[in-house]
């Protein structure tokens, strides 16, 4: 008996052009590149540039996976763009990303889970695809966070940064076995008593205002390890694997110490880890997108291996993934 899988036909990313080290941040703020690199790993951002929106990171990154995967725009009949930074209130930017594509059929819509947005985009994907509604997905994750921090508060503005990364999910039908290709299992969970420990001080309903982003620093962290490895746990139980399975973990890149907290408890072999919060900070949605066309792009997560991706943000939310590639 075969089952319908969504299978990653290919990835790609984009970052804008501007870097910000630390070293040019603690010419601004009270810091300095000893303390971010120690607390949380990351080194530099990428930041948008005047006139450049979530949208444009968007395209472009959807042009380079449509290029990776071999396939035509318009074969594409489902868009589900993750984002907390959108171009407008509405309409949703998938669809500025949907007309920049030149793609007048289907359907694409905005998902909005803060960092945990790309899991439960390609969840959202997924169901879609498996359920044969639509027969191949663009799924993105883009932010411009830069816009809404607020570069006076050096506890949150050292941490984030902008870019793109999406992938083509394919509808194919496989064996129905735990071998197959495409994505084996998703969980996503959420719980809104944390609600104010991570979020942004506005929005159109109650201030009229975009806002800055704010948070509780030590309560995230203090959360995060606990929440990624219990969804993790259900992952490795719906699928029949175990850590020692895993080709490659692919966390959300928020903080290195959560992820390296995250993946001891798992044990999950620090070889396997992908990180790129060095380079790119937290990019929130994009995040795991983005380190998983690094690490396609460097010869490291080929077909067939198994890929365990995680996410936990805002709300809270968070959610993991296991797709075999
Ligand atoms: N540079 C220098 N000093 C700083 C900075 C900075 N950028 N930011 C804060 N400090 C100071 C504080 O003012 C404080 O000083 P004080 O002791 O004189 O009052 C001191 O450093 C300690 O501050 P804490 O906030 O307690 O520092 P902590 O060790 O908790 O580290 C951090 C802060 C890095 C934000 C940490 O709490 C963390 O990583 N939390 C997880 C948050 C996270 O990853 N969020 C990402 C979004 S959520 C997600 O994507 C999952």
């Amino acid at each position: 008996m075969t089952v319908l899988r969504s299978v990653v036909l290919g990835c790609g990313s984009y970052l804008p052009e501007r870097i910000l080290t630390n070293a040019e941040l603690a010419t601004q703020i009270d810091t300095s590149d000893e303390w971010i690199v120690q607390r949380t790993g990351i080194r530099q951002r990428h930041i948008a540039a005047e006139g450049e929106f979530t949208s444009h990171l968007a395209i472009n990154a959807a042009r380079s996976a449509l290029t990776h995967a071999g396939v035509d725009a318009q074969s594409i009949d489902l868009i589900v763009l993750a984002t907390s930074t959108p171009d407008n209130t509405f309409p949703a930017t998938a669809v500025a990303v949907q007309n920049g594509l030149g793609i007048h059929h289907g359907a694409a819509f905005d998902l909005q889970a803060v960092c945990s947005g790309f899991v439960f985009a390609l969840a959202t994907a997924d169901n879609f695809l498996r359920s044969g509604a639509f027969k191949r997905a663009l799924v993105i994750g883009a932010e411009t966070f830069s816009r809404i921090l607020d570069w006076n508060d050096r506890g949150t503005c050292v941490l984030f940064g902008d870019g793109a990364g999406a992938v083509v999910l394919d509808a194919q039908a496989q064996p129905g076995k735990s071998s197959d290709r495409g994505v084996l299992t998703t969980h996503l969970r959420s719980d809104g008593r944390h609600k104010s420990k991570l979020y942004v001080d506005g929005g159109p309903s109650s201030t009229r205002t975009v806002g800055y982003l704010r948070m509780e620093g030590r309560e995230v962290f203090k959360h995060a390890v606990g929440m990624i490895t219990d969804v993790i746990v259900d992952a490795f139980e719906a699928s029949r694997t175990t850590a020692e399975d895993i080709n490659w973990f692919v966390p959300h890149q928020a903080n290195k110490r959560i992820i390296d907290a995250s993946a001891h408890k798992l044990h999950i072999a620090p070889q396997k880890v992908v990180l790129t919060v060095d380079r790119h900070g937290n990019t929130s949605a994009a995040s795991i997108p983005l380190a998983l066309g690094v690490a396609v792009a460097d010869g490291r997560i080929k077909q067939g291996d198994l890929v365990l991706l995680e996410a936990m943000g805002g709300g809270f939310t968070w959610g993991s993934a296991l797709v075999r590639w």
